[in-house]
């Protein structure tokens, strides 16, 4: 190893960094997508030949220990300078193992939970040989036709803020040199999430104010916590292309909070910036990623054959091409990877960490369950004989992961009829598909409608494919897809002729926009796609054995044509008022969402009482105390989330009519109460005044505490600010 006997890893990096070409040093800018066939591994367009040449020095999508240890051997023992390859791969919601997708994970609003699958996660990924994850994203999502919103923690910044701190957490764990732990990587930088009318890719263009209130305070929260890559995002924000965005990857990112992370592109993001029209070439390409701070270029190949023309013709330095070679090979040593590059992957996994993974999995994915809607008490099924599960989505375990899961081994997923056969052993349950997710026959409709007579409890599994969500995956109509609907109305018509219920079990990577299910089916579950362990715990929940707890954290429209419809809107000069027809309103539907954020049914039933809040005048430095009391009147043991928002009723600048400050859970059995305690530093009532700066204003401050985003269902208090 030509790194023994030096001191520091800073000594290690200067020595490698005076002893490299500059071919050498581009090659540790550059990440090339792997794969393996029979014959060996592959790159990308490339030989292995290149890794041992020093031309690449960072891969991504390379799964399996052996496989990642061949590749790393080719660098260590067959590259001139010995530099350990950087190994990466989207570790999304899982590796073999799958857990809930992030959005349906935020519904269980349980931020232990969101670290722990992330360490559990990290741990089966390091174990396969990977040393970094491209996650988490912390895109906010106000539009669900973007499909990517199922990747990222939903509408609000504050929550993704603590989705951020949690996920960096879990996947770093407390030291990155540890055999079991990750690099993280925040992306995408930034507002991905507003893409013109929800199209993937499409340009962004909002105001600086929303920017920096709405997307960019989870970013700021994953560097506190110490996350070691960021991602910037493929789309341009206001003309500039966010991988060449100097003011905000240098500015924001570097200068203003200290990121002195590896800055990764987006996959071909640098080549692309000459189809946004910014670059005329790839040496241009690569000269204005560089300058804007991207220190690896993912896939696109501008910096390898890019970088040594720019820095010829005298648009790069060789100064700022080793300050990224520097930040690359840092992020290396502190994965450990220049004293061992083979700790990862050198222990396997073992069957007992295989099967606490399930655990997990199915824990959190009962939490993660939300409760739409309960009609006369339909959930839990009771007395179940005959039980007919109907629907394309009934015996589908290969879609229950969702979008991510390159290496998940789709044949280990519990669907639900699996699931439902465990929990109900003693019914006869039968079961039909009708239609297929997507397609146009519908010649199985008939027979699957008249399980409906043979049937005391009937249960219908419609929604998406898993692949209709995430990357790539925008819908203009949030319907159910295919001729499902035709199912779902035969269905729900021949049960209301014969007077029986139904249950509809949703699949989807976002809010789907179907008000006539809603109102028709008696009790409706998302699902959302909750991983290896989804039909066990869609079960779990359905049997009863636990009750289901998740709030949406998006909300869900009435119609296509609200959207974006969000809680954190700011009330405008006329403000919606029912009586007066020049105020913010449609013709044709309320402007309320059909379930806000926050929503979600429980077994039990929560009332709200005695909200308190101490002190109430509040200092910059105070810290408020808000109690509520809360009493289950139902007749079930559940859990309850309470919310605690706040409303700056007058200030320099409209702010939004309500915002997300803290949420607790209490657990409590029937007819019992008891008192959830938040507490929340008045730091937090800052906003960014004028100038978009921090500010603490004095004045009156409404504090809204209860289960959801609607103002009907909160209760309300006020403080007074004093500057
Ligand atoms: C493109 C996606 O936008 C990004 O999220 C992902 O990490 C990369 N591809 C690598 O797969």
């Amino acid at each position: 190893m030509p790194f023994k006997g030096m001191q520091t890893l800073a000594n290690r990096i200067e020595k490698l960094i005076g002893a490299m070409t500059v071919a050498e040093k581009v090659g540790q800018l550059t990440m090339t997508a792997s794969g393996y066939t029979v014959t060996g591994p592959t790159i990308a367009g490339d030989s292995t030949e290149a890794i041992r040449a020093g031309a690449i020095g960072n891969l991504l999508n390379m799964v399996g220990a052996a496989h990642c240890h061949e590749m790393q051997r080719l660098a260590v023992e067959g590259s001139r300078l010995g530099i350990p390859l950087l190994i990466g791969l989207d570790i999304i919601h899982g590796h073999r193992t799958q857990f809930p997708v992030p959005l349906a994970e935020t519904a269980s609003f349980d931020p232990g939970a969101w670290a722990l699958t992330a360490r559990e996660a990290a741990i089966e990924a390091a174990a396969d040989g990977l040393a970094l994850t491209f996650a988490p994203m912390l895109d906010i999502s106000r539009d669900p036709r973007w499909g990517r919103g199922v990747e990222g923690a939903g509408e609000d910044p504050w929550l993704a803020t603590r989705l951020a701190e949690a996920k960096v957490r879990g996947f770093q764990g407390s030291d990155l040199t540890a055999a079991d732990s990750l690099a993280a990587c925040a992306k995408h930088f930034c507002a991905y999430g507003p893409v013109t009318a929800g199209r993937e890719y499409a340009p962004v263009d909002i105001s600086e104010r929303t920017v920096h209130e709405v997307h960019l305070p989870p970013f700021a929260a994953a560097i506190k916590a110490g996350v070691a890559t960021f991602m910037p995002s493929f789309t341009d924000l206001a003309g500039i292309p966010m991988t060449m965005h100097t003011g905000l990857l240098r500015g924001w990112l570097r200068e203003k909070h200290g990121f002195d992370g590896v800055i990764i592109s987006d996959y071909n993001a640098i080549g692309e910036l000459i189809k946004h029209g910014v670059a005329a070439d790839h040496i241009e390409a690569a000269t204005l990623a560089l300058k804007a701070g991207v220190d690896i270029d993912m896939m696109s190949d501008a910096y390898r054959h890019g970088l040594p023309i720019a820095l010829e013709r005298g648009w790069v330095t060789l100064e700022a091409i080793d300050a990224a070679v520097r930040r690359v090979l840092t992020l290396k040593g502190r994965l450990g990877l220049f004293d061992d590059p083979y700790r990862r992957g050198s222990k396997a996994d073992t069957p007992e960490a295989e099967a606490r993974r399930r655990r997990i999995a199915r824990d959190v994915a009962q939490r993660s369950i939300v409760l739409l809607k309960n009609e006369r008490e339909t959930l839990p099924l009771k007395a179940v004989r005959t039980l007919a599960l109907i629907g394309p989505l009934a015996d589908a375990a290969r879609e229950m992961a969702g979008p991510w899961g390159a290496a998940q081994d789709a044949t280990s997923h519990v669907g639900m009829l699996a699931g439902m056969r465990r929990a109900f052993g003693k019914a006869d349950i039968l079961h039909e598909a009708g239609v297929d997710i997507r397609g146009d026959d519908t010649a199985g409709i008939a027979a699957a409608v008249d399980l409906c007579e043979r049937a005391d409890t009937i249960v219908l599994c419609v929604g998406e494919a898993a692949n209709m969500s995430g990357e790539a995956a925008s819908r203009a109509q949030l319907d159910l897809p295919g001729r499902q609907q035709a199912l779902a109305e035969a269905v729900l018509a021949r049960a209301q002729g014969l007077g029986k219920r139904v249950t509809v079990v949703l699949f989807s990577g976002r809010p789907l926009v179907l008000p006539w299910l809603f109102e028709q089916a008696d009790a409706v579950v998302a699902a959302w796609f909750l991983g290896s362990e989804a039909g066990n715990a869609i079960a779990d929940v359905l049997s009863g054995a636990v009750s289901p707890g998740g709030r949406t954290p998006i909300s869900w429209p009435r119609a296509v044509g609200q959207i974006p419809v969000f809680f954190g809107e700011r009330p405008g000069g006329r403000p919606f008022n029912a009586e007066d027809h020049y105020t913010s309103k449609y013709l044709d539907i309320p402007n309320d969402p059909l379930f806000p954020f926050g929503h979600g049914l429980t077994y039990g039933r929560f009332t709200y009482s005695s909200l308190r809040v101490t002190p109430e005048r509040v200092a910059e430095s105070d810290t408020l105390t808000v109690r509520v009391d809360v009493k289950n009147t139902g007749n079930r043991r559940a859990e309850e989330t309470v919310f605690l928002f706040t409303r700056d009723l007058v200030a320099t600048v409209t702010r939004p009519l309500l915002e997300l400050k803290g949420f607790g859970k209490i657990t409590l059995d029937p007819g019992a109460s008891g008192t959830v305690t938040l507490q929340l530093p008045a730091q937090e009532l800052k906003f960014l005044g004028l100038e978009l700066q921090p500010v603490f204003e004095a004045g009156e401050v409404e504090i809204l505490v209860g289960p959801c985003a609607d103002r009907k269902q909160l209760l309300v208090t006020g403080v007074h600010l004093v500057a």
